[in-house]
């Protein structure tokens, strides 16, 4: 059989085929049942949910059979014909069928259902295979692409920053360095500090920890720029919205103050939940079903309201007079937990929360600063169920106010001298923000943890597949 010939189970039970017609299908048998004449499979390819049933008589097929379990990978030709079974319009009438590859029963490690998700986490390698992480990753997959074609049809462009970075002064998070000295010899000056001019890059290097400083030399240059990159933080969170390894989406516009850059932020989220709504329906469906019964409910109510949009000092002046027992206290000044974020989004407005203009001391050097002397024009968006969602500001775009802010920060200059050049020459206003694709995912698909909506999750103490 050739591939090319071979029909998708979603083509099949699209109801695009024929009935009658000779078709061809490949996948794995999630379960096979029958009796002494006639067996019963159920395969699925992973282009759906959904399975397709296969009907194979026992005495013509019996040799295929004999070696077929839950597991197995097979071929199988036979006729499309209307199903008298429920659950499904069509199936497949067997006229030959070729195992691939069996699955021993034994040893198989998803030969029962009901697994739960902290198991699948450790057979990372074969939980794609199962209905959960099949709907989770399809839908991942929907979002990477909606997250192209939004920014594509904007007039946005796609730009690649580095992932192994020199600058290591962006504070959103600890680094990893990024090194080819052999681990136990490693050269040292006289005065004991690591020659880093010896290293492959003749200088320290670690892995990004985000887009955003590069971004915005595009910014300056093609107007609107987006990067959709990994990021890495090597903090010990080991909380289930935390990963050392996640997605980050990062537009950065040029022209746009903080206004316009939550109306941005606002219209994307919105969409990319209306795209999972319109394009993903079965899986949402399934887990909707199977994990958390209000997720389309949650999914359609934030993509109907409008954001609410208040300033940091109001939402500490809301959440102190809230009379309700923080682990955290709350006052001015303090870096909201997602307790508190969570409070504001899910008992006080019950709708995603834009908080603005937050304490200078608690955001990063890059953000412009206000007025009056004591906040900047940050903004983050708070969702229900996550909290912090995206993360974002207007960019400070004095040469002399950025530059005396990094010296008070004592972030150094020989670093970052590039970053400056951008206010030095032709500066602009301009605003960005940062979206978790991961955190993203948590939302859409309704998934508690993190690690259950990216293929190979990194956390601190895990990274072996
Ligand atoms: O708020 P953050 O740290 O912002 C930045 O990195 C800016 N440079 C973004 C920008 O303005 N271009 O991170 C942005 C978002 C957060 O709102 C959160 O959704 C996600 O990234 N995030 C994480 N997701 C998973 N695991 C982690 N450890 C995360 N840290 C941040
Ligand atoms: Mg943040």
């Amino acid at each position: 059989m050739k591939e090319r010939e071979r029909l998708r189970i979603k083509e099949l039970l699209g109801g695009g085929v024929a009935e009658g017609s000779d078709v061809s299908v490949k996948g794995w048998v999630r379960t096979k049942r029958g009796n002494k004449n006639v067996a019963f499979l159920a395969v699925n390819d992973g282009s759906i949910i959904h399975n397709l049933q296969i009907v194979a008589d026992v005495e013509k097929l019996d040799n295929e059979l004999k070696k077929i379990t839950t597991g197995s990978c097979i071929a199988v030709s036979g006729k499309l014909v209307t199903s008298s079974g429920q659950g499904q319009s069509v199936e497949v009438h067997a006229d030959s069928i070729e195992l691939y590859g069996a699955a021993p029963p034994d040893s198989y490690p998803l030969q029962k259902k009901g697994h739960t998700l902290e198991f699948l986490r450790e057979i990372a390698h074969l939980r794609p295979r199962t209905n959960t992480f099949g709907a989770v990753f399809r839908i991942r997959h929907a979002m990477a692409f909606a997250i192209h074609k939004y920014f594509n049809d904007r007039g946005f462009y796609c730009l690649h920053t580095p992932i192994i970075t020199g600058s290591d002064a962006e504070g959103a998070g600890a680094m990893f360095h990024v090194t080819a000295f052999e681990l136990d010899r490693i050269p040292r000056n006289s005065d004991g500090n690591v020659d880093y001019t010896q290293d492959f890059f003749g200088r320290s290097a670690n892995l990004t920890v985000s887009g955003q400083l590069e971004g915005e030399l595009g910014a300056m240059a093609l107007g609107k720029i987006y990067t959709f990159g990994p990021t890495f933080r090597a903090e010990n969170s080991n909380t289930p919205r935390h990963l050392s390894e996640f997605w980050m989406i990062e537009p950065e516009m040029a022209f746009y103050e903080i206004s316009d850059n939550m109306d941005s932020a606002e219209d994307f989220l919105k969409y990319l939940i209306r795209y999972a709504l319109e394009n993903c329906s079965s899986d949402l469906e399934f887990l909707t079903q199977m994990y958390d019964r209000e997720l389309t409910e949650r999914l359609h109510s934030v993509v109907e309201k409008e954001f609410v949009r208040l300033t940091y000092t109001e939402g500490v002046k809301i959440l102190e007079q809230s009379g309700q027992p923080f682990e955290f206290p709350v006052g001015w000044g303090i870096d909201l937990q997602s307790e508190h974020e969570r409070y504001l989004v899910e008992k006080h407005f019950r709708k995603p929360v834009i908080l603005t203009d937050y304490p200078r001391e608690i955001k990063a050097f890059y953000m412009k600063q206000n007025d009056d002397g004591k906040t900047v024009r940050a903004m983050d968006v708070l969702f229900p169920k996550i909290g912090e969602i995206i993360g974002g500001s207007q960019r400070e775009d004095d040469y002399v106010k950025l530059k005396t802010r990094m010296k008070e920060l004592s972030i150094p200059e020989k670093d970052m001298w590039w970053y400056l050049e951008t206010r030095k020459f032709g500066t602009a206003p301009h605003s960005g923000f940062g979206l978790g694709f991961e955190r993203l995912l948590l939302f859409v698909t309704g998934m508690t943890n993190i690690r259950d909506v990216i293929p190979f999750p990194r956390t601190p103490k895990n990274a072996e597949f």
